[in-house]
């Protein structure tokens, strides 16, 4: 099939110079006029025929762009990666589950980092499809599973969580099992996959430790400016617990999905935009820097980000603070790097500092690329309504409430996932 779509799309909203410029814009009339940025337009100013020619010279280059200005370029190669099932399960879960416990051990040179992977597999089934993703506070957090291994690492103090002295304890075990349907997603016959991420990388402006630390030539302390921030190190984490995924006998390794909410949405979105292994994924909430268009300045913005959070993407993105017109890309291009393969983006009403219509939007216009491959994108720039979902290969849905993952999202990943995945 033949596409040629010129694609250049006007927002028609008035231009809104405000004096406060870190104030976050709320208001869609404050929205500025953009030209989104075309995905079937090389940036020398060819036209995407085909997909051949997306394949060879579009995605390439749009990915070298958000690798070496955006997320950041990973410095090297690992020397070693090893995994130990540190403990195991056959009756987890009421005996429906299988659970294992796996530390991935990442070597260069004489420096070695480990993390540990949660993982439970629904028993009825050979090779189960499955669900990767990070969470924010310990695996033990995930579930209340008493056997699950409490992380020694860094971990952000959250009172109300109970966690104090930057160290998790027994006193948080199940505090988020409201963010993991982990018994409706073993009823779909999917198995889940969690991690830590700050074992990955720890969330914060120190590139001291984690990741980053591994692969420093001697006298380095920090990344240079086209390489990684902590997003890339926490999506480069997500691969090698795929490496890990890909000899377990139980999982489908084709069917792995990357799965993020927030911050970890972005890393989930990189993950799979930069290891096509991943046959899908899912950003929940993921809002500036992952899914949501950041010409439309809209709730947080790039300069917001990159001040808030220095250690995300490379120092190559600060850039753009305030800047935000100057990029030559824009999310809905990250997003594309993902096609053809599904791809779920979903947002909450009262999650507006993500931007939800920046995020539709972004979804939105990848069709042209899922088009290439006659997959079907979300057709309509018209936004749905509220709980009513759009389940194509790109899907979307919007649901009443706020920031956070509910088992309303999950019950609608797994009838897409069952839908386009299984
Ligand atoms: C902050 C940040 C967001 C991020 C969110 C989260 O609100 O500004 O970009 O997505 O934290 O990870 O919860």
């Amino acid at each position: 099939m033949k596409i040629k779509l010129s694609f250049s799309i006007i927002l028609l909203f008035m231009t809104h110079l405000s004096s406060a410029q870190f104030e976050p814009n709320y208001d869609e009339a404050q929205v500025p006029i953009f030209p989104v940025p075309d995905l079937m337009t090389t940036f020398s100013g060819e036209t995407v025929e085909n997909r051949e020619d997306w394949k060879a010279r579009r995605r390439p280059e749009l990915l070298r762009f958000f690798e070496e200005n955006v997320y950041g370029k990973v410095p090297g190669t690992l020397d070693h990666v090893s995994f130990e099932i540190v403990e195991q399960n056959k009756n987890a879960f009421g005996g429906k589950a299988h659970r294992k416990q796996i530390e991935v051990t990442l070597q260069k040179g004489n420096r070695s980092l480990g993390f540990h992977m949660l993982l439970y597999l629904p028993k009825d089934r050979d090779r189960a499809p499955l669900f990767l993703g990070y969470n924010f506070f310990g695996n033990h957090t995930t579930t209340t599973d008493p056997k699950v291994l409490i992380s020694e690492a860094w971990t952000m103090n959250n009172e109300k969580l109970g966690i104090t002295g930057n160290q998790a304890t027994e006193t948080s075990r199940g505090v988020r099992t409201n963010r993991w349907a982990i018994n409706k997603i073993l009823d779909k016959g999917f198995g889940l996959a969690v991690v830590y991420y700050g074992e990955v990388d720890p969330d914060k402006n120190d590139f001291s430790d984690g990741l980053h630390a591994l692969f420093y030539k001697d006298g380095q302390e920090q990344p240079k400016a086209d390489e990684w921030g902590s997003l890339a190190a926490w999506a480069f984490g997500l691969s090698r617990a795929l490496d890990f995924l890909e000899k377990e006998d139980q999982v489908d390794a084709s069917k792995v999905i990357a799965f993020g909410h927030s911050r970890l949405g972005k890393a989930a979105l990189w993950a799979a935009a930069t290891d096509q292994r991943f046959a899908g994924a899912i950003s929940n909430n993921s809002g500036c820097g992952g899914a949501a268009l950041s010409k439309r300045k809209f709730g947080e913005t790039v300069g917001r980000i990159n001040t808030s959070f220095p250690h995300w993407f490379s120092d190559n993105f600060e850039k753009y603070n305030e800047n935000e017109e100057a990029l030559p890309v824009d999310q809905h291009q990250l997003l594309a790097l993902i096609a053809p393969r599904p791809l779920y983006v979903a947002s909450a009403v009262e999650d507006q500092w993500a931007d939800p219509k920046g995020e539709f939007l972004s979804a939105q216009y990848t069709f042209p690329v899922y088009g290439l491959f006659g997959k079907k994108g979300i057709t309509s720039q018209e936004m749905p309504e509220v709980n009513r979902p759009i389940h194509n290969t790109v899907a979307y849905h919007i649901r009443t409430g706020v920031h956070d993952v509910t088992d309303y999202d999950w019950e609608q990943y797994l009838i897409w996932a069952k839908k386009f995945i299984e």
